[in-house]
């Protein structure tokens, strides 16, 4: 791929796939990273090639290890590289008294420790573009029952603006932190307080995401460090 490119972790599907789109139609190149969901990053690669020639490739690694970071890293320095996109993670509870070191190990290599590993080995390459690390409202509120979740984004709330320090002034470094954009599938009722909770009215979509991402990184050129907050008012405090 030869025009300024896009990589996206956990592109093929969902969010990711919101973002990749919107940046492929932004005029990048994109870099959709899978890890399980082959067909849809074939299927959307060649969408994107079909629109606009050798502007899409697929790559398959595993985050949770340092190696799939690396193998990665590795490819992604094969590109012009200008834009990272740190948006695979994994979510899901991990009550207190159930706490594994397996559960401990496998949430914070692929939400903390991969962004980190990523920006660490691309950081040169992207001399003049931006990272964008894509993190939760439940950095900033707790979500009981989800405490590896919780502080696996909170921290990379915190490595966004050390990174942001870092790396400046030639990597532009932020975050998208959004609320209720796609709930887990199954639960109805918890899926419905949630949106009476929400003063918009009702949850973000996947495109709601890949616009804040867009802006960050065509339009906010003096901005690093931040968190753009993307929840529908969610978080606004209310008085009792
Ligand atoms: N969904 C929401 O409402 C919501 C709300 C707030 C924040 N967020 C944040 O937004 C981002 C996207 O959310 P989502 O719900 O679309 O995410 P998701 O579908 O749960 O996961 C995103 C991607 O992570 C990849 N992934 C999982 N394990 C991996 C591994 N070991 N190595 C590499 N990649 C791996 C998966 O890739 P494959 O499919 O290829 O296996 C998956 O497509 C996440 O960072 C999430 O924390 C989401």
């Amino acid at each position: 791929m030869q025009t300024p490119t896009a990589l996206v972790t956990g592109g093929a599907q969902r969010i990711g796939r919101a973002i990749s789109l919107a940046l492929h139609q932004a005029g990048y190149a994109v870099g959709v990273h899978y890890h399980r969901s082959a067909a849809a990053a074939e299927a959307l690669v060649a969408e994107c090639n079909q629109r606009r020639p050798d502007s899409a490739q697929a790559v398959q690694a595993d985050l949770g290890t340092i190696r799939g970071c690396h193998e990665l890293t590795r490819q992604a320095l094969q590109w012009p590289m200008h834009v990272l996109v740190n948006n695979a993670a994994v979510f899901r509870p991990t009550p207190m008294a159930d706490i594994s070191t397996a559960d401990w190990d496998a949430i914070l290599a692929l939400n903390l420790r991969a962004p980190l590993e990523l920006a660490r080995g691309m950081a040169g390459a992207l001399q003049g573009g931006s990272i964008i690390n894509i993190t939760d409202i439940y950095a900033h509120r707790p979500l009981q029952g989800h405490l590896l979740y919780c502080i696996s984004q909170a921290g990379l709330t915190m490595c966004t603006q050390v990174l942001a320090l870092e790396l400046a002034p030639g990597v532009r470094v932020n975050a998208v932190a959004p609320g209720a954009i796609l709930p887990p599938a199954g639960d109805t009722d918890r899926a419905q307080a949630i949106r009476q909770s929400i003063p918009l009215g009702g949850m973000g979509t996947p495109e709601d995401v890949a616009g804040a991402v867009l802006y960050l990184v065509r339009d906010a050129g003096y901005l690093s460090g931040q968190t753009l907050i993307l929840d529908g008012g969610r978080l606004l405090p209310v008085p009792p």
